[in-house]
């Protein structure tokens, strides 16, 4: 069964700023028939975003505008015209690495979801896996949420854990916390989507 009632895919945008394995994966998804959305644009703040080729050579429109001499609404409202300019529904934050504007989000309530390495609500911000070990917790994992303007605090709709194992370092949960993203971001994603149109 596909999509909603009319068999039209929700219009996904997706934003990066760098590698965009987590975006790979939505696009990776996005091509199954009964996939709920379709990614119509991949959006950057870096224009040098490894991710952007990737994106290009799936054949999805890109757009790249970096944030350097702007302020943080200026270069939010230049995203934000190339999202709604697409046709964009829903918005994906894939490993993009500015705190957006409170005005920019929003703009997108209930349509903006982020994927977090960590068990939200623990670990917001940066250098998540160095912190889960610091703090001697036996597990760690990832989180899908909606996006607020406070960081990382939106409801969580989908999280995935793993055993952290004696000796891990945080290059270790790292790479086995990445497989676990690229398969709950997509899945929690088209769950959301069919629950919300
Ligand atoms: C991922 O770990 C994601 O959870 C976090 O930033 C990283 C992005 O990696 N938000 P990639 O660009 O998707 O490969």
């Amino acid at each position: 069964m596909v999509v909603d009632a009319s068999g039209v895919k929700a219009s996904l945008g997706i934003l990066i700023s760098g590698r965009g394995s987590n975006m790979a994966a939505l696009i990776e998804a996005s091509r199954a028939a009964d996939c709920p959305y379709e990614v119509i644009l991949v959006a950057s703040n870096n224009p040098d975003a490894p991710g952007l080729d990737f994106a290009r050579a799936a054949g999805i429109a890109t757009f790249a505008h970096s944030h350097k001499g702007l302020t943080r609404e200026a270069h939010d409202a230049i995203i934000d015209a190339a999202l709604r300019e697409a046709g964009v529904r829903y918005v994906a934050l894939a490993g993009y690495m500015r705190i957006l504007s409170s005005g920019f989000i929003a703009g997108w309530a209930d349509h903006i979801l982020n994927i977090h390495p960590s068990l939200l609500p623990k670990y917001k911000g940066l250098d998540t896996h160095a912190r889960a070990l610091a703090a001697g917790d036996p597990e760690a994992g990832c989180s899908v949420h909606l996006v607020t303007p406070e960081l990382d605090d939106g409801e969580v709709i989908a999280q995935a854990r793993i055993p952290i194992l004696p000796g891990d370092s945080a290059a270790d949960l790292a790479a086995r916390i990445l497989p676990e993203e690229h398969r709950l971001y997509p899945e929690a994603l088209a769950a959301y989507i069919r629950a919300h149109g």
